[in-house]
């Protein structure tokens, strides 16, 4: 990523998809206190937030929208990576935009070529995300893999938090790991937690969205710490 790719976003900019980081996904947070929980994930040294935004038609449930988001924004500094489950998310590019996404991601499987819509966020000064399905094709996304700076494959189903991780994603990472340039954001979504983060690690991701194995859990500094270690002991 360079500097042209995201000039009024220069937070998100600041992370480096060299190390593995941890992306919590607040559709896991007590939605009565996220402030609260936001503060914690801070302490716990979060660098980055994932919001999961879900339209009852591309997945069938409804989580929340750009109010939000708005609020999100006035609480954290943090970037803030938009996870669009829309059917038809681009005319809510902008609006996602202005109410605070650093990252916006889009589904391969709302549109046959993503390029527009990824010009688009790029234009709008946000960094592009391209998601795919588990039983979405690999080859589906390969042809596009550079042309977004994020490349997020679903390890579950995408419209809810606790499910169990599908090992079918490992195979896409590995592949789209192969011709991603070096400073792609590899990212992973769904059961990822404590028994799945370290073979999505070996696979070459190096952004793991974690929502029930986070927030699901009474201390989330210490499973912050504990996710984080799993992650990186794919090194060892
Ligand atoms: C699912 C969402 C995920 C979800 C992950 O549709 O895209 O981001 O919050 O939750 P866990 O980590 O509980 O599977
Ligand atoms: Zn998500």
């Amino acid at each position: 990523m360079n500097a042209n790719s995201c000039p009024p976003t220069p937070a998100s900019c600041l992370l480096s998809p060299d190390s593995f980081l941890l992306n919590p996904s607040l559709l896991a947070a007590d939605f009565a206190y996220l402030e609260r929980d936001i503060r914690f994930l801070e302490l716990a040294g979060a660098k980055i937030l994932h919001l999961d935004i879900m339209d009852g038609h591309f997945v069938p449930n409804l989580s929340f929208g750009v109010p939000v988001v708005e609020a999100v924004r006035r609480t954290t500094e943090l970037p803030l990576d938009v996870h669009l489950m829309l059917q038809n998310p681009e005319p809510y590019l902008p609006i996602f935009r202005k109410a605070g996404a650093d990252f916006l991601s889009v589904h391969i499987e709302t549109t046959p070529d993503p390029r527009p819509m990824l010009d688009t966020i790029r234009k709008l000064g946000a960094v592009p995300g391209l998601v795919s399905n588990p039983p979405t094709p690999v080859e589906s996304v390969l042809p596009f893999v550079n042309d977004c700076d994020l490349i997020l494959t679903m390890s579950v189903m995408p419209g809810f938090g606790g499910q169990s991780f599908n090992p079918i994603a490992l195979e896409k990472i590995r592949r789209i790991r192969e011709i991603a340039d070096a400073d792609k954001f590899i990212s992973v979504d769904g059961g990822v937690g404590e028994e799945t983060i370290a073979s999505a690690a070996a696979a070459g991701a190096n952004l793991f969205v974690v929502g029930t194995a986070l927030l699901g859990h009474s201390d989330i500094l210490a499973r912050f710490q504990l996710l984080q270690q799993r992650a990186k002991r794919r090194l060892e």
